[in-house]
């Protein structure tokens, strides 16, 4: 990310906030990213349609609040992965904008490393980094190396220290090649590689990634998955990543925090998020001989039937009940109770979550007749 004016470098300090070390000599992990009660609305115009009604707006404004973040707890420790997700329009991109300071909240408290972020010190913004998968923050005519020496004088990154990242970073995501063909020619994912290297070239003790790999295609999703997990597993820096790829979340986290309308509605391990959401559970039957069930419904769903191999979608519940009404009827030769995969049951916690109505105040509200 680059920023627009000039960063003196403090003396790095042996122990950094995050890590402290405890009585046997070992390294304790303590809260990095502190996040309290944390609110942002918006006020957004209410254009009404037709002339008359455009006359009228130039006199008498109406104004709908949008409460994009109500109320956030949150606390991440020093070298967690988090996946931070939720439904389209749940909060997750203006949280990441408080976190990085670009904007301001309406109320509550955030401490990212010791630091208020809306307060935009320069120790700071030397102390973390935000990758933005729908924006450019590189300069679009000029190759990615030029943009990289701008980042380097704006954070005045040591020469030799310079060198060594930039070299690590290019060997990391192999794009030593591209170093000097101007961004706008580069490929989608080859752009993404070039934004994380911006990114990463002041070494970020706490990185942001707002759906890095949006619009990559499988190859090049992989790669970076396999970047940000080598780079964080060596590294030790604290990720926060929103995507929508579930790939992505599998790959990198283990713990998951969902937000919907605003709030957070999920904060445990990738398991666990099984026990909370999923409602089913996967039963594989192999039946033996020629004779299947005529009618599934009052069994379960069916997802698929190949021979005498019947995977069926079952309530939890039911599962005991409906294997032994199977058994008393059927030849039965093998059966298999699973979890329906992850990524199905994330998309179920985003459907429940998105149904229920958060309790709290009404998400959009107008407020009339603010004059202007
Ligand atoms: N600058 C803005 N002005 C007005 N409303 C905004 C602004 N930015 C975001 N919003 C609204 O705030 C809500 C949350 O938006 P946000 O971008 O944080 O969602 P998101 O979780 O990142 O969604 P997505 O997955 O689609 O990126 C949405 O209803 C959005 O319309
Ligand atoms: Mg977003």
């Amino acid at each position: 990310m680059l920023a627009t004016r000039c960063l003196s470098r403090p003396p790095r300090l042996g122990l950094q906030v995050g890590r402290t070390v405890g009585a046997g000599g070992s390294v304790e992990r303590m809260p990095i990213i502190e996040i309290e009660r944390l609110c942002k609305s918006y006020q957004v115009y209410q254009k009404k349609e037709g002339l008359w009604a455009s006359v009228r707006g130039l006199f008498r404004r109406e104004y709908r609040q949008v409460e994009a973040v109500r109320g956030i707890d949150l606390t991440v420790e020093q070298g967690e992965f988090v996946a931070f997700l939720g439904p389209n329009g749940a909060g997750k991109t203006t949280t990441l904008k408080l976190l990085s300071g670009v904007i301001h909240p309406t109320s509550g408290t955030a401490r990212v490393m010791g630091h208020v972020p809306w307060k935009r010190e320069n120790a700071y913004r030397r102390r973390f980094a935000l990758v933005m998968g729908q924006k450019n923050q590189l300069w679009w005519d000029l190759p990615a190396q030029e943009s990289f020496r701008l980042h380097q004088q704006i954070y005045r990154i040591p020469t030799s220290s310079f060198h060594q990242t930039l070299d690590e970073l290019c060997q990391l995501l192999d794009v030593k090649n591209l170093l000097n063909q101007p961004v706008r020619e580069l490929s989608l994912g080859e752009r993404m590689k070039m934004e994380l290297i911006a990114a990463l070239l002041h070494a970020p003790e706490v990185l942001f990634l707002d759906e890095p790999t949006i619009g990559l295609d499988v190859v090049a999703q992989h790669n970076i998955q396999h970047f940000l997990r080598t780079y964080q597993q060596t590294k030790q820096i604290t990720i926060l990543l929103t995507s929508h790829y579930m790939k992505d979340v599998l790959a990198l986290c283990k713990r998951l925090v969902i937000i919907a309308q605003g709030q957070i509605c999920y904060d445990g391990s990738l398991t666990g998020i099984i026990d909370r959401f999923s409602t089913d559970k996967v039963v594989t039957l192999l039946f033996g001989g020629d004779r299947l069930p005529s009618q599934w419904e009052p069994l379960g769903r069916v997802l698929e039937v190949v021979g005498p191999k019947v995977k069926l979608r079952v309530e939890r519940q039911r599962v005991a009940q409906v294997l032994a009404s199977l058994l008393a009827d059927y030849s039965i030769e093998d059966v298999s109770v699973e979890d329906p995969p992850l990524e199905e049951v994330i998309a179920d916690a985003f459907n429940q979550v998105s149904r229920t109505s958060v309790p709290g105040a009404p998400l959009d509200r107008i407020v009339p007749g603010t004059r202007v």
